[in-house]
C-alpha cells in the first residue's frame, strides 16, 4: 500500500476560498502532498446553475484522476450540494469530502436559539441545505442571508476595503438584528474575512466554519483505508482556469508564495 498512500489528495473550489480548507489539511496531515484546482474562470459558482458547477466538477474529477489522487475534497460548498453525490457515483474509488454549513454544531452552541448562516444563493436554495436544516435545526431559528459580490471581491484579494466593509456590514445586519449568537460562514472563501467580520459583531458573537472539521474527516477516511503519507509531502500544485499570473500574485495574502501555479485549460 505504500505507492498508494504516497499519492496526492486533491482539492478543488470555484476558486481560491478552498485555500482556507487546504491551510487546515496542511496543518493537520503535513505529510501529505496537496493538489489544488481553482476554477477561477468560472467565478461565482454562487450564482450559476446546479448542472453548469456538476459539470465544472465532472472535469475536475477527471483531471483528477489522471494525476493520480487519491482522495478529493470538494472544497466549496456550492459545489457541493450541486455536485456531490454526483461525483460519488461516478468516481467511486475515492473518498470524497464534501463541505457544508456547520448547522449542527452551530445549533448545538446557540443560547440565543438564534443561529445565522452567510453563504451563497447557490447553497441557500438548494435542497440539500433544506435537509441540513430539517435534520439539525429543528429547535432554533436560522436566519439565512446570501452575500453576492462577496466572494468577487475576496477572489480580487480585497479583504478590507471599505466597498467590502460596506457590503459585508450590510450582509451581518439583519442577522444580528434578529438576535443571532452564532454565525456559520457558509462558503470556504468566508473565513478569509474573519478578521473583519469579527470587528463587525459583539465578542459574544460565535463565527463558525467547517475547515478543521473537513481536514479531520478527510483523516478519517484516509486512515480507515490505510491511506496516511508518511511524507516527507511535495510541494503543493496549483491550477487556475483564470490567469495563473493572477492566482501567483494572490497567493501570498491567502496562503504562502508558490510559483507552482499552472493553467487549468478543461
Ligand atoms: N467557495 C464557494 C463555497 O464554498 C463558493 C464561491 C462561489 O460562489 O464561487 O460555496
Amino acid at each position: 500500500m505504500a505507492d498508494a498512500a504516497a499519492a496526492p489528495v486533491g482539492v478543488f473550489d470555484s476558486g481560491v476560498g478552498g485555500l482556507s480548507v487546504l491551510a487546515e489539511i496542511a496543518r493537520l496531515l503535513p505529510d501529505e502532498s496537496l493538489l489544488y484546482v481553482a476554477d477561477c474562470g468560472n467565478i461565482p459558482y454562487g450564482e450559476k446553475s446546479p448542472e453548469f458547477i456538476r459539470q465544472r466538477c465532472r472535469s475536475v474529477a477527471e483531471f483528477f484522476q489522471e494525476q493520480g489522487v487519491k482522495a478529493v475534497v470538494l472544497a466549496c460548498n456550492t459545489a457541493t450540494v450541486a455536485a456531490a453525490a454526483d461525483l460519488r457515483e461516478r468516481f467511486a474509488q475515492w473518498p470524497l469530502v464534501g463541505m457544508e454549513p456547520a448547522v449542527k454544531p452551530a445549533a448545538a452552541a446557540t443560547r440565543s436559539g438564534v443561529v445565522g448562516v452567510l453563504a451563497t444563493t447557490g447553497t441557500l436554495q438548494s435542497a440539500k441545505f433544506a435537509a441540513l436544516l430539517d435534520r439539525f435545526a429543528s429547535d432554533v431559528r436560522v436566519v439565512t442571508q446570501p452575500c453576492p459580490g462577496l466572494v468577487e471581491l475576496i477572489e480580487a484579494g480585497d479583504l478590507n476595503s471599505p466597498v467590502l466593509q460596506r457590503l459585508l456590514q450590510g450582509y451581518v445586519e439583519p442577522l444580528l438584528a434578529a438576535g443571532c449568537d452564532t454565525i456559520i460562514l457558509g462558503c470556504t472563501h468566508y473565513p478569509f474575512l474573519r478578521p473583519l467580520l469579527s470587528r463587525m459583531v459583539p465578542a459574544s458573537v460565535a463565527i463558525i466554519d467547517t475547515g478543521a472539521a473537513v481536514a479531520r474527516q478527510l483523516q478519517r477516511l484516509l486512515a480507515e483505508r490505510n491511506l496516511l503519507a508518511s511524507g516527507p509531502a511535495r510541494p503543493t500544485q496549483f491550477w487556475t482556469s483564470a490567469d495563473p499570473d493572477h492566482l501567483r500574485n494572490i497567493l501570498p495574502l491567502l496562503w504562502k508564495k508558490s510559483d507552482a501555479v499552472q493553467s487549468f485549460t478543461r
